[in-house]
């Protein structure tokens, strides 16, 4: 058998509606680039990563003025949700990888991943059955709401931890998994439905989803901040 390699499939066909811009979060611009090449360009400079496929809708009108960045290819078969279009991507390739070959699928909207934090999820899951996904320990005390506004409960956080992306599967499994799975919101939850058990690998604060306006100011200030490639983080 051949040995297994690693690819990144980015999901950016989304509109961003909370992000209230006149384009796609994924194109608002970050410390003088638009979020979704910092991360295109993270993929390309993590040495492991064969190949990145960036999933846009047909409609996108922007993706054509990012500069060409080697290693990635730009697929054009975005979906309704976020389900679909990883599934349209994964399926898009199936003739350029192998089924054992691993796919890390990372939101465009993750613009402060790092090179090591790639790296980190690699190294923790190369030779895992399933595979995993970044993700960190909860440490705010969780409320469940009850309708109007007001605390109904107190929800224990042991154990409780956030999912971040990238997720690591192998293409033919995590492909299986999505066509079977419903209305799910990560790749986890598609294997998980499969009866399997994704590993959980300590993310980092940075990798956060810029999703609202207001979080565009702190995904700059991770993105101006000084970090080397041989560092932790
Ligand atoms: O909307 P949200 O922030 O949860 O989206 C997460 C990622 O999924 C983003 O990178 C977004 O562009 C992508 N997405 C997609 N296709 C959709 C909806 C979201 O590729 N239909």
């Amino acid at each position: 058998m051949n040995v297994p390699r690693y690819f990144a499939l980015i999901p950016a066909a989304g509109v961003g509606a909370r992000m209230q811009l006149g384009s796609p979060k994924q194109y608002a611009m970050l410390a003088g680039k638009p979020m979704l090449q910092h991360v295109m360009e993270t993929f390309a400079r993590a040495s492991h990563i064969t190949h990145t496929y960036v999933v846009v809708s047909a409609a996108d009108v922007y993706v054509d003025d990012l500069p060409f960045i080697a290693g990635t290819t730009v697929l054009r078969c975005g979906g309704a949700t976020r389900r679909e279009s990883v599934m349209n991507g994964l399926a898009a390739i199936a003739a350029e990888v192998s089924a054992e070959d691993w796919m890390l699928v990372h939101d465009a909207a993750r613009p402060g991943l790092t090179v090591p934090l790639i790296e980190q999820l690699i190294a923790a899951l190369k030779d895992d059955a399933v595979g995993g996904l970044l993700a960190l320990p909860v440490v705010d005390t969780l409320k469940r709401a009850n309708g109007q506004g007001r605390v109904d409960a107190t929800v224990s956080r042991d154990a409780l931890w956030a999912a971040q992306t990238p997720q690591m599967f192998r293409h033919a499994t995590l492909l299986q998994a999505l066509q079977q799975a419903d209305a799910v919101t990560d790749e986890a939850s598609a294997m998980e439905a499969l009866g399997l058990q994704p590993k959980l690998v300590e993310g980092h604060a940075r990798n956060f989803k810029v999703t609202l306006p207001q979080d565009l100011l702190l995904a700059e200030l991770y993105l101006k901040g000084r970090y080397e490639d041989n560092t932790p983080i």
